[in-house]
């Protein structure tokens, strides 16, 4: 039988969206000072890039402190269990209709591919782009020329590095609009990010979240 179950709660939600605004803006005004286009003009999108970059650092200051306290970053622990399953559905059932081979539930929302690609995400493309993007930052505006403490005396690595993890956030970006469709239903897990609940089938874990959610926010659903 399946039930409405609370999955993602408002921080989370909040943190999810938030954060996707700001990736978008940082890739368009990231590649304007790249030279690929203009839109803002370089000036200002050098700044509005400085702007949206501190305020991504905040939310990800947050994010990691909601993680914690909640004991959510347990839900990213990479595992190899059902890793297969989930490639060929992807590459095969998907397309003959098979059913998903992970069942979702509150404790364990990612499939294993899913924990494999965000844990790689928040470990190292994220905190890649933070760092070379303060290092871009501070190499240009107090120095001038070099960052001598860190024996940096050139923007070359700093930049590269910089660039292609923001090719590789492209190409998680595109994947991840193509796999959002790829739910129960195509609007299932938008919906989901949305307003938090998602049908899922009801077991054991399932239905004590609900019933402390219901507690919680005293809505039946
Ligand atoms: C907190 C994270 C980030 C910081 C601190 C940061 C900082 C910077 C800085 C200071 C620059 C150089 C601006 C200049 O030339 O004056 C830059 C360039 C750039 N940033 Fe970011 N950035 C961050 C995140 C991102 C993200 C998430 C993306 C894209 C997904 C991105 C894409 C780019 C691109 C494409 C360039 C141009 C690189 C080049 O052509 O050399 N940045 N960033």
């Amino acid at each position: 039988m399946k039930k409405q179950v609370y999955i993602y709660r408002s921080f989370e939600r909040f943190w999810h969206w938030t954060q996707s605004i700001l990736i978008f803006f940082l890739v368009a005004t990231g590649f304007e000072i790249h030279g690929s286009f203009r839109f803002f003009g370089y000036e200002n999108a050098v700044n509005y890039h400085n702007i949206a970059a501190y305020t991504f650092i905040v939310l990800i200051i947050f994010a990691i402190f909601w993680h914690f306290s909640t004991g959510e970053w347990k839900q990213y622990l990479p595992t190899l269990k059902n890793i297969r399953a989930q490639i060929n559905f992807y590459l095969i059932g998907i397309f003959r209709n098979a059913p998903h081979p992970t069942k979702k539930s509150v404790l364990s929302k990612l499939n294993p591919l899913q924990k494999l690609v965000y844990l790689g995400l928040k470990v190292m493309v994220i905190p890649v782009m933070v760092i070379s993007g303060l290092l871009y930052m501070f190499y240009r505006y107090p120095q001038k020329e070099s960052i001598q403490s860190l024996n940096i005396d050139s923007l070359e690595l700093i930049a590269y590095v910089h660039t292609l993890g923001a090719f590789i956030l492209i190409a998680f970006i595109i994947a991840h609009l193509y796999l959002i469709t790829t739910g129960e239903t195509i609007t299932s897990n938008i919906k989901a990010m949305i307003t938090g609940y998602e049908e899922l089938e009801s077991h054991e874990e399932n239905i004590s979240s609900k019933s402390s959610e219901e507690n919680e926010t005293g809505k039946e659903v």
